[in-house]
């Protein structure tokens, strides 16, 4: 990320002192609070791709899917991409947006590594008239077994996904979309999710999900020469592959709310607990051996004769090369929304899977692991959604979603 304001560059780079200078083209620059690295950190909201995609994960998500107001058509929803995008624009620099009084919620932080992520649902396409671009790829998920899906908090026209380091910088961010939407689409549902704070460790190490697992190690890295051509649609499309122009430079969304049955997992033992997943839980580290970034060897056998990784093991069950190399970019946190009437707490993953096509790849992986995976039994998939998040705004003059909409 780029940190905004050379003051705040000069912090980033050294851990010394904090920085000094308020938000470039902060409107209210003399009032603000000097900015610390993390609050600095920002990443531009102008490129090929939308942001919330590659970035490491913030430490806070809000996930909301809003509906359009019937009436709102083509135009209207072109509109509301252009306010939303000069919106997320200006909070991704620090700025405040324009064209609305600012609530002040975010007022002494930076963008604190604001990233704004927005996606359609199929359903949008029939209201604003736009069925011939309905990629085939928003096919319906099929249904799952095991599925426990609560349609009300499922789909939605459109996806917005917003994640920032900073609790008060995310509310603001979401706030003020919420507020641009007004006429245009009412929010369906939300969700909060969040992962560990920048600092909470010295040791940069992949995070760890409400299960205590390290999760996220063998995901597809950025400098992996195959990561482009699975997260993203091509910047020149392929209609023989079903991928429409407007899509270049896109991905594709796959969000499950999936609930953690937390009392019986903590009742294992933590050998039980790692033959599930078939990593080590304190170092991530496969049950073939070795450290977290070691391959996974699939075909050891243990000292007892029997695979080292069980046949169950969700990354066994899991890993792309047993589904035709599948592959997707998880990106999910955490949540806690208290404790359910059982007294059971109501927390578990918003696992949020980018991917260039969900046809090969969230899709054959759930079938493998809905009839397959030891996990199973330790969890429970309670909404869905998938979404088509198209490319980047190249530039300001541009929004995300305009070769849709234009
Ligand atoms: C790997 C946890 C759901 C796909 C892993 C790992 C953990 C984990 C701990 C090993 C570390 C890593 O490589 O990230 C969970 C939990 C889930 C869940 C707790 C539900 C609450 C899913 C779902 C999918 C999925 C729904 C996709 C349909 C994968 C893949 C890997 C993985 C592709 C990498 C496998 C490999 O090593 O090649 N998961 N996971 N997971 N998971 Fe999950």
């Amino acid at each position: 990320g780029l940190a905004v304001g050379a003051g705040a560059l000069a912090a980033t780079n050294s851990s010394a002192s904090p920085a000094a200078t308020p938000a470039a083209g902060s409107g209210d620059a003399g009032a603000r609070t000097p900015l610390t690295a993390l609050g600095a950190n920002a990443h531009p909201f102008h490129g090929a791709h939308q942001g919330g995609i590659v970035e490491p994960a913030q430490a806070r998500m809000l996930s909301t899917a809003f509906d359009l107001t019937p009436g709102t058509a083509r135009p209207g929803l072109a509109s509301l991409m252009k306010r939303w995008s000069a919106a997320a624009a200006a909070l991704a620099a620090g700025r405040t947006p324009p064209g609305l009084s600012d609530d002040g919620s975010a007022l002494d932080a930076g963008p604190s590594s604001l990233t704004v992520t927005f996606g359609f649902g199929a359903s949008v396409f029939a209201k604003a008239g736009l069925t011939a671009q309905l990629p085939a790829a928003l096919a319906p998920l099929p249904a799952f077994p095991e599925d426990k899906l609560d349609r009300r908090r499922s789909d939605g026209d459109l996806w917005v996904q917003v994640c920032a380091d900073d609790g008060l910088v995310a509310f603001h961010a979401m706030r003020t979309l919420q507020r641009l939407a007004a006429g245009a689409a009412t929010v369906r549902w939300q969700m909060s999710g969040f992962s560990r704070s920048p600092g909470a460790t010295a040791r940069p190490r992949t995070g760890r999900n409400l299960m205590g697992q390290i999760d996220g190690t063998n995901n597809p890295k950025p400098t992996d020469p195959t990561f482009d051509a699975r997260v993203f649609v091509p910047a020149k499309t392929d209609p023989a592959k079903d991928q429409p122009a407007w899509m270049a430079g896109g991905s594709y969304a796959v969000f499950r709310r999936i609930r953690m049955l937390l009392d019986p997992w903590d009742l294992q033992s933590t050998d039980r607990q790692e033959r599930v997943i078939g990593r080590h839980k304190a170092s991530g580290a496969p049950l073939s051996g070795g450290t977290e970034s070691t391959p996974a060897d699939l075909g050891k056998l243990g000292p007892d004769g029997g695979l080292a990784i069980p046949g169950d093991a969700h990354i066994r069950v899991a890993t792309p090369d047993a589904n035709q190399g599948a592959a997707m970019l998880r990106r999910g946190y955490s949540y806690h929304d208290g404790f359910r009437p059982d007294g059971a707490p109501d927390a578990g993953l918003l696992f949020v899977a980018f991917q260039a096509d969900p046809r090969t790849g969230f899709v054959p992986v759930q079938l493998k692991l809905s009839r397959a995976d030891a996990l199973s039994v330790f969890i429970s998939h309670e909404s869905s959604g998938l979404y088509a998040v198209p490319g980047g705004a190249a530039d300001p003059d541009g929004y995300v979603g305009q070769a849709l909409l234009e």
